[in-house]
């Protein structure tokens, strides 16, 4: 195929969440959050594990972004830790997070990396969950406040922010158990998406107020739907359950929820007020999506709302039990592009967890990972050419961390960190993504 050069100005950057890596759960001043009730109730997480220490990023922090200058690295996602700057989640402002948030940025910057914060990667001040959390449409503007806190302190000097990380997987905490808080309560789970969208929208209208200068996007997560055959029945449901991933999207850029949600649900599916789709539907400058896998689809009347069972992986997979299905990114922008013509999109999430082992030379030969993550790069690459405005790549992730409901089970990162140790060690795929950054593009048959 010959070299894939990327345009000039693609950005390069790896990306990581608060939960997921900071530690220091109580230190400082910080409040809990729902994932520090979660790993603490014992059974929700793989080996008992927490993220009461994480990679202990909170204290590398000067490390960390060492060796993000070291890899290359041109933009660094983050996300904000919403009780560490507000530990009750609304009033009170807790100046010691601010700072650590401040001094993150300040340190990104020295070193020519672009700061690309998310303020809302899952871990909702456990105050407000108890006044309901997401459910309760008050949510919105609680989150609108607390954005708006983060654009007067940092907007200064971040450029392009990102409300919120999967809403879809903050719904599915509320719908499910296997997520926080793990209310097990569907209903509760429209309602939460009701929120998002609206709190989603709310904080774009602070940022314009503030820092009309800055950049506002959002992150969506999407596994794109193939029907199993190519009978009609199965084309109808995979049909369905690609409509159905306009859960976030469509009032976004649409202006309501997609038909498909409004037939499967009935009236518990929220409505939105005038304000609201005010809100909801402020133009963005960007569209963040994070992709790792597909579903692939077939007709089952008695299969959830849509009549859709998903099967098993159909190939390889990941430690994750997720198929090795790197077309699934090419398909996805094509998709969003033509559904929801957005003025650009970066890739926020795209990535894999292996095994990894160590070689006896002190090397992590992560073959996998490096050819997930290129042919990946390679269907960017392809709806780059084919016209859709893909502006930037941040690999999942910077650092192995906690995994969520896995624990630290699941290795994701390009660099492996030693959780005895705590000590960090690129791996063969961070070599390689930092000579596709040194090189603005790759051999894919390499
Ligand atoms: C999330 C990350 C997570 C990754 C792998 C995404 O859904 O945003 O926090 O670690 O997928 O599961």
């Amino acid at each position: 195929m010959g070299f894939q050069k990327f345009p000039d100005g693609f950005l390069w950057g790896a990306a990581t969440a608060a939960y997921q890596i900071e530690g220091a759960w109580d230190e400082d001043g910080k409040g809990p959050s729902i994932w520090d009730d979660f790993s603490h109730t014992p059974g929700k997480i793989r080996n008992g594990d927490t993220g009461d220490v994480a990679c202990d990023h909170y204290h590398r922090c000067p490390e960390d972004i060492a060796l993000m200058k070291e890899l290359g690295l041109q933009a660094y996602r983050f996300s904000i830790s919403w009780p560490r700057v507000m530990p009750e989640g609304i009033g009170k402002v807790n100046e010691a997070g601010v700072d650590f948030y401040s001094r993150l940025v300040d340190g990104l910057l020295e070193e020519g990396i672009e700061p690309t914060p998310t303020l809302y990667h899952w871990d909702l001040p456990s105050a407000l969950e108890r006044r309901g959390g997401w459910p309760n449409p008050d949510c919105a503007a609680w989150f609108a406040n607390y954005a708006e806190l983060m654009f007067s302190r940092l907007g200064d000097r971040v450029k392009r922010w990102i409300t919120l990380n999967e809403p879809v997987v903050v719904a599915s905490g509320y719908m499910g158990t296997e997520m926080a808080p793990g209310r097990g309560a569907p209903a509760d789970g429209l309602l939460a998406g009701h929120s998002l969208l609206v709190g989603h929208g709310l904080a774009v209208q602070r940022l314009r107020a503030l820092h009309p200068e800055n950049e506002i996007g959002i992150t969506l997560d999407f596994w794109p739907s193939y029907p199993a055959t190519d009978s009609a029945e199965d084309a109808a449901a995979g049909h369905r359950m690609t409509e159905a991933l306009g859960w976030f999207p469509d009032p976004i850029f649409l202006g309501d929820y997609p038909a498909v949600m409004r037939e499967a649900h009935g009236n518990a599916l929220p409505q939105f007020g005038e304000a609201e789709t005010e809100a909801v539907t402020q133009p963005l400058d960007f569209l963040g999506l994070n992709n790792y896998s597909r579903h692939v689809v077939k007709h089952d009347p008695k299969a959830g709302p849509y009549q859709a069972a998903i099967l098993p992986p159909q190939g390889p997979v990941t430690a994750m039990n997720w198929e090795i299905y790197p077309h699934s990114l090419r398909d996805l922008l094509l998709w969003v592009n033509e559904r929801a013509h957005p003025k650009v999109i970066y890739v926020t999430e795209n990535g894999a967890a292996f095994d990894d082992r160590v070689d006896a030379d002190g090397r992590v030969r992560d073959e996998g990972r490096r050819q997930y993550v290129r042919d990946c790069l390679s269907g960017v690459h392809e709806a780059i050419a084919g016209g859709v405005p893909v502006r930037g790549y941040f690999v999942w992730s910077l650092l192995d961390n906690f995994e969520w409901a896995q624990g630290y089970a699941m290795r994701f990162g390009i660099v492996r960190v030693d959780y005895e140790t705590m000590a960090r060690l690129p791996k063969e795929s961070a070599r390689w993504y930092s000579e596709t950054i040194r090189a603005n593009g790759f051999d894919p048959d390499q």
